[in-house]
């Protein structure tokens, strides 16, 4: 078979294996239309996450983890956004329901989706971390938490849709010594970040947040938005999470580096402190996650 004979084939894979992600709970698409608005009521929003209460449960056992570090114990919804404010909140809300969406009966697959979680937490806690010492503003810095968690949804979807010939990928990429990315984007058509793309496109995210998770990966040329110069970085020193090393690079990106202004050694700091609190967030979720 021709190398773009496969790349076809998968391609139509792929987009029929998208298809097959259920949409998103109709509470969850309330929620992001709320919080697109100009002015988001924070009232409608409690309304609306109040009345799925399996929404509620897993949102209030990460707020309450140690991730978030909070001195009292939060109950309600409406606390939830005091607290942390209602983007925050929009923001868990969001990713819940996405990796939910791809939740498994079976223990290999819980256990990717729990090392993607650790991951995307470790990211999330990480980017929006480095983006405060680097003096974004709110709004970006929620953006570099959002898009941590879920930057890459598209890897999330390949091991558990298409597992057979991402495993494939996998081990043909340790033979040829080129990056997971690289053979993922030969055998495929497309990488993993521009797959977590078109996934969320499908479910209407916003396009901020669809276009950092279809670009993670670079190439970086220094006029994207900040929040995705964080998530590279966050991501890049929490891949070690994936558990294997010869697969997944921690070199960040210089150009990332240079623009971010931060020593890669201040990073690895800041971002030790995120994969701790990531960790004890993911036992406070235990099977939720
Ligand atoms: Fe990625
Ligand atoms: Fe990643």
């Amino acid at each position: 078979m021709q190398q773009n004979e496969v790349s076809a084939f998968m391609k139509r894979s792929i987009d029929h294996s998208l298809k097959q992600v259920p949409a998103l709970p109709n509470a969850v698409m309330k929620v992001l239309d709320e919080t697109e608005k100009n002015e988001p009521s924070a009232a409608k929003v409690e309304a609306i996450v109040t009345m799925d209460q399996a929404i509620v449960a897993r949102l209030l056992k990460v707020v309450n983890s140690a991730y978030y570090g909070l001195p009292g114990q939060v109950v309600t919804v409406g606390q939830a956004i005091t607290i942390l404010g209602l983007q925050q909140v929009r923001n868990l809300v969001l990713g819940l329901a996405a990796f939910g969406a791809f939740a498994s009966n079976s223990p290999k697959q819980a256990e990717l989706l729990r090392t993607c979680w650790l991951h995307g937490l470790a990211t999330a806690g990480s980017a929006s971390q480095l983006g405060k010492e680097v003096g974004l503003g709110s709004k970006v810095q929620d953006l570099c938490f959002v898009g941590g968690l879920m930057h890459d949804l598209g890897k999330l979807f390949l091991l558990t849709q298409l597992p057979q010939p991402y495993a494939e990928a996998a081990n043909r990429a340790k033979k040829s010594g080129c990056t997971l990315e690289e053979m993922e984007s030969r055998l495929f058509g497309m990488n993993h970040a521009e797959i977590g793309q078109m996934l969320v496109e499908r479910w209407n995210f916003p396009e901020s947040l669809c276009t950092l998770i279809g670009s993670h990966e670079g190439p970086f040329t220094g006029s994207e938005n900040p929040a995705i110069w964080c998530v590279h970085l966050g991501d890049c020193l929490t891949k070690d999470l994936y558990g294997d090393p010869e697969l997944f690079s921690r070199v960040p990106d210089p150009v990332v580096l240079g623009e971010l202004g931060i020593t890669e050694s201040r990073a690895i700091e800041i971002v030790e402190v995120a994969k701790v609190r990531a960790a004890e967030a993911l036992e406070q979720l235990g099977a939720a996650a």
